[in-house]
C-alpha cells in the first residue's frame, strides 16, 4: 500500500512539472502568418507579432522554392549558409522551426559557432564532413564523427560546433533547427570582431596569446 502512496505520488509530481513548462506556450491558433508592420492596419490576431488576417493567407506564405541550388561558396571559409526562417517564410511565424542548407567547397568550414535558442538535427546530402560540438563546462567534452551522405547528426542547443568538409568533392547538408529564429554566434566573430573591440588585454589573457596575436586576429575580422 505504501509503495502505491510513493507512485501516485511521484505521477503528481511528474504531472504538476509538466504544467510548469519550460517551453514556449502551444500555439492558440492553427498559424500565424507574419506580416510587416506597415500593413497591420490590415493585420489582426497579436500573438508577440502582427499575423496576416487568416482570410488572406495564401498556400505561397507557406512555401519557398530554389532550395535545391548550389550556393557560391568562393569566399575565405568556402561555405556559404542558407537559413530558410520566418524572413523567407511568412508562414513559419511563432512555429517553432526552420531549414537551412549549407554548401561546402572542399577543405570549406562551417566554423565554430552554436545557435543559443535552437538545436540542429542536420542530413549530408552530399560529401563528407567531419562534424563535432562541445558540451559545456567543466567537461568541454567533444563529440566528433565523419559523416557521408545520408548520415544524421544532432547539435544540441547552445553547443559550440562545426562542419568541415574533409573530402575531394563539394558536399551539401540541409539542417532543421528548432525555432523560427534559431540565432547565430560565430565564436571567432563574436570574440575577434565585435564592434567596438574587446579590450586587446583581455583577450591577451582570456586566449594566453601574444598581444600581437590578438591585434592581428582583431584585424582579420
Ligand atoms: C552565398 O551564395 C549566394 C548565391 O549563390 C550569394 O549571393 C552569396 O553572396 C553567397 N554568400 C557568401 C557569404 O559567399
Amino acid at each position: 500500500m505504501k509503495g502505491i502512496h510513493f507512485l501516485v505520488a511521484v505521477v503528481l509530481l511528474a504531472l504538476a512539472s509538466s504544467f510548469a513548462s519550460a517551453s514556449d506556450p502551444a500555439s492558440l491558433q492553427d498559424f500565424c502568418v507574419a506580416i510587416e508592420q506597415s500593413d497591420s492596419e490590415t493585420a489582426v490576431f497579436v500573438n508577440g507579432k502582427f499575423c496576416k488576417d487568416p482570410k488572406l493567407v495564401t498556400a505561397n506564405d507557406f512555401f519557398f522554392s530554389g532550395f535545391q541550388n548550389p550556393r557560391n561558396t568562393k569566399n575565405q571559409l568556402g561555405s556559404n549558409v542558407t537559413l530558410l526562417n520566418v524572413d523567407m517564410i511568412p508562414g513559419l511565424n511563432t512555429l517553432d522551426i526552420s531549414l537551412a542548407r549549407i554548401d561546402f567547397a572542399p577543405n570549406g568550414l562551417n566554423p565554430p559557432h552554436m545557435h543559443p535558442r535552437g538545436t540542429e538535427l542536420l542530413l549530408v546530402l552530399d560529401g563528407t564532413l567531419l562534424i563535432g560540438f562541445v558540451t559545456s563546462n567543466p567537461d568541454n567534452r567533444l563529440f566528433t564523427k565523419v559523416l557521408n551522405a545520408g548520415d544524421v547528426f544532432v547539435f544540441p542547443v547552445g553547443l559550440i560546433h562545426f562542419q568541415f568538409n574533409v573530402g575531394h568533392t563539394n558536399a551539401v547538408s540541409i539542417s532543421a533547427l528548432s525555432s523560427q529564429n534559431p540565432g547565430l554566434i560565430v565564436i571567432a566573430n563574436s570574440v575577434f570582431g565585435s564592434n567596438p573591440p574587446i579590450s586587446a588585454n583581455v583577450l591577451t589573457k582570456a586566449f594566453q596569446l601574444d598581444k600581437n596575436v590578438v591585434t592581428y586576429l582583431q584585424q582579420k575580422f
